[in-house]
């Protein structure tokens, strides 16, 4: 009888349909944020200056009239696509399998069918698993530290912070449960069906490949020059980018006033030599005129005495 009660709640309940449109919807929003957290994250492969300029506007530094953005607007994305993660990993683990006995029969079930939809199914469970962990890691620390996106500062955490490892794991799980979990959205609500359902199944599925692809090169590309830009940065673990850059202005401007000074001094010493130059060699020419003179005049006096004296001879 209270199986029979059970059973006919169980029928008329329509909460299971509920959780699992909610469990689509939360999927849907945070698969399109990996989609552009990992779009963004990656612009620092095009350089540093680059994801500066991302991660800035992301902060709303173009609200600010000092350009240093709203670190408070990281701490609120952090906290809504937190609380998503936490709701759609609750609502994942109703179908999780609870027990080894479980998982032992889903496991053989899959080896007898070898369905490749079973087997998506199958790495949505154990990605899911690991994003539980280094997904609540990552999301805690940008949490605590939503002033800290910066190239240095990034790349000082996954470096120095030893972050690295934890991120390579998160980087694989995130890109296949995100682009599987799409997928398969698309498949159980009958999205882009199109007429020929079977056509535009293989079409999604070879979508969904290349994105799995595209985010992964894109993702370890990143994750390798953040880690390049950490090792040569070891040694000035905690400085920002910004403060850097200012200081190589600086440096700049300096050897810059340093140098036009020096070409000035440079200039002005060719100067002074040449108007020497030009005053001695003007000396030169008036002087001979004024030395000449008297051995001239002496000889003249020779050449006018000698003929008397010998006349008086
Ligand atoms: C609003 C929430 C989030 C913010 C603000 C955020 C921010 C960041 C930042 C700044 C980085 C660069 C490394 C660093 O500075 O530590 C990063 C990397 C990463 N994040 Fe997030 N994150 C968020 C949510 C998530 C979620 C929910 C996931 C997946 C569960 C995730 C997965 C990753 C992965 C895999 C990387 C490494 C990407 C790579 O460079 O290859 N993030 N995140």
């Amino acid at each position: 009888m209270d199986s029979y009660i059970i059973e006919s709640i169980k029928k008329k309940s329509r909460m299971p349909a509920r959780l699992d449109l909610l469990q689509s919807g939360t999927g849907l929003i945070l698969g399109v944020f990996i989609w552009m957290h990992l779009l963004f994250d990656s612009s620092i492969i095009l350089g540093k200056g680059a994801f500066n300029f991302v991660s800035k506007n992301l902060e709303l530094a173009f609200l600010s009239d000092t350009g240093q953005g709203f670190p408070i607007a990281v701490f609120f994305a952090v906290l809504a696509i937190g609380t998503l993660f936490i709701i759609h990993a609750l609502l994942g683990v109703r179908k999780f399998p609870i027990s080894w006995k479980q998982h032992r029969i889903i496991r053989d079930q899959m080896q007898m069918m070898n369905h490749s939809e079973t087997n998506l199914w199958y790495i949505q469970v154990v990605t899911a698993f690991i994003m539980f962990f280094a997904g609540s890691v990552h999301l805690y620390v940008m949490f605590a530290n939503p002033g800290t996106i910066d190239p240095y500062l990034s790349a000082d955490r996954i470096v120095s912070g030893h972050m690295w490892p934890l991120y390579l794991v998160l980087l694989v799980c995130v890109v296949l449960h995100a682009n599987i979990g799409l997928y398969r959205l698309c498949m159980k609500w009958g999205w882009f069906a199109g007429k020929d359902a079977r056509k535009s199944r293989l079409k999604l599925q070879k979508l969904r490949n290349r994105l799995i692809v595209f985010y992964l090169t894109i993702g370890i590309l990143g994750l390798l020059v953040f880690v390049v830009i950490g090792i040569n940065h070891k040694d000035n673990v905690g400085e920002r980018y910004a403060a850097h850059a200012t200081a190589v202005e600086q440096v700049q401007e300096l050897e810059e006033t340093r140098e036009s000074e020096g070409i000035q001094a440079v200039e002005e010493t060719q100067e002074l030599e040449e108007s020497q130059e030009l005053e001695e060699s003007q000396e030169l020419e008036e002087s001979p005129a004024v030395e000449e003179s008297p051995a001239v005049e002496e000889s003249q006096e020779l050449e006018e005495t000698q003929p008397v004296e010998e006349y008086h001879e």
